[in-house]
């Protein structure tokens, strides 16, 4: 089928299944163009426990879409295409979590939600790049099992004095993890006038020379409110392509062109129209593993609620 029938057909689909498709900033340009919300993990979160209607149809990893079925028990969740999944999630085997548990029995556990749900059954409370430190902050507890990044989880640590153990010593995403502070300066030479903005998945010495370490929609914010006209963006490509287009009046400058998250980009305009016309993909969550990976889902939506209402 022809792109221009493909887009027609996915939003003919759309309206006859009553269906709401949701997107991850790193998708692709097209993708984004058709969907009808458009987030970093933590929007995608409050909008999928708000979802209406028949049918949610997921375009990012696999940790998200699963968190947009665990909070929403009675819908249909498909994704376009199930190889969609992230490296850095797989990293922590619940196995891990629990044996951590056992070790420090006196610690809280905080997930990223980039973790499979059965890990994240086993957390107190999750967070996302949006609000980690303000999650570890309103705990009681002092010490801190945080995974599986164990970057965000030294961005934490500078911002607590809380005793933070990275789950497992080494959890790291590939597509971060390629930004490198040599060239971060090299950019900074060359556009003085530019904010740099990074995500906290990125190495420590990367983290030290950003203007902002922020969630990939907090970027957007940034960009927005800010009176600079130049930004260096450390965080994977796809963003950029959003920036550009919602602030076509500023200049965003990758921080490096190949930053590229491949399985973010395994959902096409084809496979989404096949999810929606067969129903196709359903994510399934175990109920017991859903029940208490949503408790600590649902903790997380409720501090940084109040947070932001304070
Ligand atoms: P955000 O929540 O900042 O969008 O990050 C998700 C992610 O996977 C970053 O790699
Ligand atoms: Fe996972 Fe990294 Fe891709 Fe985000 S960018 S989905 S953390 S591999």
């Amino acid at each position: 089928m022809k792109p221009g029938n493909l887009k027609e057909e996915i939003l003919r689909l759309k309206a006859g299944r009553d269906a709401i498709i949701l997107a991850h900033n790193y998708q692709r340009e097209e993708i984004q163009l058709l969907a009808d919300f458009i987030g970093d993990s933590l929007e995608l979160a409050r909008k999928s426990s708000k979802a209406r209607g028949g049918l949610i149809v997921f375009c990012g990893v696999d940790f998200m879409a699963e968190t947009a079925a665990i909070l929403n028990p009675g819908r249909t969740v498909v994704v376009p295409d199930p190889a969609a999944r992230c490296p850095m999630a797989a990293q922590l085997p619940v196995e891990l979590v629990r044996k951590a548990k056992r070790e420090h029995p006196d610690a809280a556990v905080v997930l990223y939600v980039n973790t499979l749900a059965e890990a994240r059954a086993e957390a107190d409370v999750t967070c996302t790049s949006a609000n980690a430190p303000q999650i570890v902050n309103a705990l009681d507890e002092e010490k801190i099992l945080f995974g599986p990044d164990k970057n965000l989880a030294w961005f934490v640590q500078q911002r607590s004095d809380k005793r933070i153990i990275p789950l497992p010593d080494n959890g790291y995403c590939y597509v971060h993890r390629m930004f490198s502070p040599a060239d971060i300066m090299l950019l900074k030479e060359r556009y003085p006038d530019a904010e740099v903005l990074v995500h906290p998945e990125c190495d420590p010495e990367v983290q030290n020379l950003a203007t902002h370490i922020c969630s990939t929609s907090q970027m957007l914010v940034r960009a927005k409110a800010s009176p600079a006209k130049r930004f260096i963006i450390a965080t994977e490509v796809g963003l950029v392509k959003r920036m550009r287009r919602e602030f076509p009046g500023k200049e965003f400058i990758p921080a490096l062109e190949s930053a590229l998250c491949e399985q973010m980009k395994k959902h096409d305009l084809e496979k989404l129209y096949l999810a929606l016309r067969d129903v196709e993909h359903v994510v399934c969550v175990p109920p017991e593993v859903a029940t208490k990976a949503r408790a600590a889902t649902e903790r997380m939506l409720e501090i940084s609620g109040r947070a932001a209402h304070d």
